[in-house]
């Protein structure tokens, strides 16, 4: 069965280029982006884990820990990291899973096989700090994920955990936000003491209340 948002996300036991990782444990009580690459030494993901890699300091500040995924083998990732590190003027320093029996990509759905029989789409899960899926995207293997846009999102899902908003179309951070329906008017003034615009009963907005 495929798995939906705010489904807890399965834990697994798997090898990766920083040891044996059991993805709770590892993500502790942060949060998580599991993400599968199709294969080893394919152009588009060279790029994707050197960006990822270098963004690693913006997933830590949001206390975000970040685990690829291909069903290549510890070698091959082993060796695939130097090129990358080279290529990409990079360190690669997050974990990859070596996935070669498929365990974590069934489970997570990721091997979509009117795609490829063989290799992984390009899948994302955001998982909270209460282990509960927040974001899944699937983007084919030819097109390269935005990892400036999956920030974006998670300082989105954050700002709804922790400060009760939400963003609207084409957010960008440090612009006005959305009050969540469940806030009711009276509660409004203690709980976003910024201020707030009621353009509609059910439209409105506050600062960011993070900045
Ligand atoms: C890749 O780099 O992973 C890739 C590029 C084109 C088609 C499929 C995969």
């Amino acid at each position: 069965m495929s798995l939906r948002l705010g489904d807890i996300a399965p834990n697994f036991v798997a090898e990766t280029t920083e040891g044996k990782i059991n993805f709770h444990e590892y993500l502790g009580d942060g949060w998580g982006v599991l993400f599968s690459h199709p294969a080893d030494y394919t152009p588009v993901c060279t790029t994707e884990l050197g960006a990822v890699a270098k963004l690693k300091s913006e997933f830590d500040k949001r206390n975000v820990k970040v685990l690829a995924l291909s069903v290549d083998g510890l070698a091959d990732h082993k060796e695939w990291i130097k090129d990358i590190n080279e290529t990409q003027n990079t360190t690669v320093n997050f974990p990859l899973i070596a996935d070669e029996d498929r365990k974590v990509a069934e489970l997570y759905d990721m091997i979509h096989p009117n795609a490829s029989e063989k290799a992984t789409v390009r899948s994302v899960f955001v998982i909270g700090n209460d282990k509960k899926i927040k974001l899944i995207i699937t983007y084919p293997a030819s097109t390269g994920r935005n990892f400036e846009e999956l920030l974006r999102v998670i300082d989105s899902l954050q700002l709804t955990a922790y400060h009760s908003v939400a963003t609207p179309a084409d957010w960008k951070y440090g612009e006005d936000v959305v009050i969540v329906p469940s806030v009711a008017d009276a509660d409004i003034p203690a709980k976003f003491p910024k201020g707030h615009t009621r353009i509609k009963p059910y439209l409105r907005t506050t600062p960011q209340p993070n900045i």
